[in-house]
């Protein structure tokens, strides 16, 4: 029998958040804990918040409960491959065996992207859907989640994609809006410009936009002209949380 309850453990670029997760709603069961990122976010330094974390919640789970953590990097069989905004101690490291180690348990490790994916085709936007759903995250970075009838394709990393000649992700991210003072209309012109060629290369059934800024998606999303669907995530911030909860407890039973 598959455990009703996870932690869930969101590592970011300014926070590092943890909270147990009804698998059944996806919602937190209590008090979400948030832990400023180390400054210099190692693999060491990052671990041994995630300790922090799960020692927290300890009392509040089952001793055996699954343990996701989302990290903003490619997790290929719990190595990391890639560190666009963590530090670059990261890439190769073995990283689910060193939180594992820290926690004293084995943990899950996933990309931050697929998590928030995994946790809006469950229990948020495209609840229930099948058929091509592409989660794309605005933050600090641009993540994107594949999932085709529920089923995640992992690390697909077209935040990455090459556009006018750069790395996309400088140019349409929330923190590149934030960076260079853009309007919502000036910044709709390069997510048009970056939508177009995504569905282009893809042909997805919905494309759901998750990160912070998702809350202001009224500003932009109406300016947006694409033949996709394209609607704001509906799990905000506990999207990676919720997510790795999911992840961890699939893992287990797989
Ligand atoms: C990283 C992705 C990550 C995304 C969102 C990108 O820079 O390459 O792995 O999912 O940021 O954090």
């Amino acid at each position: 029998m598959g455990a009703n309850v996870a932690l869930g453990i969101d590592i970011g670029g300014s926070g590092i958040k943890g909270a147990p997760v009804d698998l059944r709603t996806g919602k937190m069961t209590g008090e979400r804990l948030r832990i400023e990122t180390p400054a210099r976010s190692t693999p060491k330094a990052v671990a041994k918040v995630v300790r922090q974390i799960a020692r927290n919640f300890a009392d509040e789970l089952p001793p055996d409960s699954p343990i996701g953590v989302t990290i903003p990097t490619v997790v290929q069989h719990g190595v990391v491959k890639t560190a666009a905004n963590i530090d670059d101690e990261w890439i190769d490291a073995p990283g689910q065996q060193i939180i594992a180690e820290a926690v004293g348990r084995p943990i899950s490790l996933v990309n931050d992207a697929d998590a928030a994916g995994l946790a809006e085709v469950r229990y948020g936007a495209a609840k229930g859907r099948d058929g091509l759903i592409l989660v794309v995250t605005l933050g600090t970075g641009v993540g994107v989640a594949i999932v085709h009838d529920g089923v995640l394709i992992p690390n697909a990393e077209l935040g990455h994609i090459e556009l006018d000649g750069v790395d996309a992700e400088t140019r349409v991210s929330a923190a590149a809006r934030e960076r260079e003072g853009l309007s919502y209309p000036q910044w709709a012109a390069r997510l048009q410009r970056y939508f177009s060629q995504v569905e282009f290369l893809l042909w997805p059934d919905l494309f759901i936009v998750g990160g912070g800024v998702s809350r202001k998606a009224d500003r932009f999303l109406p300016l947006l002209k694409l033949r996709t669907p394209i609607v704001p995530a509906e799990l905000r911030n506990g999207a990676g949380i919720a997510g790795a909860a999911l992840f961890a407890a699939a893992e287990r039973n797989r």
